[in-house]
């Protein structure tokens, strides 16, 4: 690193500043007060107490009569016997929970009635704002249903005479926001935006990242791709299926694992089966605003 004014040399600034130094580490630690151990030869000191100040002796009186009250818990829990230290341990930690495999989860409205692929029309609007939000497979684990306008493109692993009918994580793979901060914009919202050439996307208002409904990951297995970051990681898909009738069920999710959750189906309560989907009103971006 050098540099200098007019008329004199270049100035040496490693030099200046010591970086060049040997010792130059272990000052700056040491000026920091960084918490790694000592180097080898510095110690701290510490004044021994004075034992005729009251307030020592208080502290002392407080800490022997600690020790006196953890020695008489101690002696109680081994008189109970290991039943109750057991009990007691397994209210600290309890036992793991979860599902074994993806289950096959039909998809209900909120007032019960079966979605299928003829009705979905009826109250998911591929122009509206609202989410239609659903937990799978675990309780928390948030998903939105998207009966997304054919006109824009058809969508990995749609069902439906379009193919137009997906449903995706709704847990933001940045750092987990959930709807209405995570939500789903229609063309009207992306054309006012002059983003996606006017194509619907997911949008993320936390910290920005943005994802296409429209299209798969390879990279990941699957998920909505990336259109904006911070997100380094797609939108997880929920994998749907349909019976003779048209009605939709849920039965899987590929792609990268659901942000904040594990990557097995342990450790949660198993969501509801079947599941009624729960709407999200949203607003719509204000003047601009909130656009990626
Ligand atoms: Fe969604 Fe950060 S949590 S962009």
């Amino acid at each position: 690193m050098t540099d200098g004014f007019e008329g004199e040399g270049p100035i040496d600034w490693a030099s200046r500043l010591g970086f060049d130094r040997p010792d130059f580490d272990l000052r700056l630690a040491s000026y920091l007060e960084l918490t790694r151990p000592m180097p080898p030869g510095i110690v701290r000191r510490i004044d021994a107490p004075d034992m005729n100040d009251p307030k020592v002796q208080a502290e002392v009186d407080e800490a022997k009569r600690n020790l006196l009250k953890l020695l008489a818990v101690g002696g109680l829990a081994a008189a109970v016997g290991g039943g109750a230290v057991g009990a007691a341990l397994q209210y600290i930690q309890p036992p793991m929970q979860g599902l074994a495999s993806y289950p096959r989860v039909q998809l209900l409205f909120a007032d019960g009635t079966p979605i299928t692929t003829s009705n979905i029309d009826s109250q998911i609007d591929p122009t509206t704002i609202t989410v239609f939000s659903f937990d799978y497979p675990l309780s928390g684990e948030v998903n939105m249903l998207l009966n997304l306008d054919p006109t824009f493109g058809v969508p990995p692993n749609g069902v439906g005479p379009k193919k137009n009918i997906v449903a995706y994580s709704a847990i933001c793979q940045h750092l987990g926001c959930i709807p209405p901060f995570l939500s789903y914009y229609p063309a009207s919202e992306a054309k006012q935006c002059g983003f996606n050439n006017g194509a619907p996307f997911i949008h993320c208002i936390c910290h920005g990242s943005t994802y296409d409904p429209y299209t798969g990951d390879s990279s990941t297995g699957g998920g909505a791709s990336i259109l904006t970051g911070p997100t380094v990681l797609p939108l997880p898909q929920c994998l749907l299926e349909t019976d003779a009738n048209g009605n939709i069920f849920v039965t899987s999710v590929i792609g990268p694992p659901v942000k904040g959750h594990f990557t097995t189906l342990l450790g949660g309560t198993p969501g509801p089966v079947p599941a009624k989907i729960n709407p999200i009103q949203v607003q719509p971006i204000p003047n601009g605003q909130r656009c990626p």
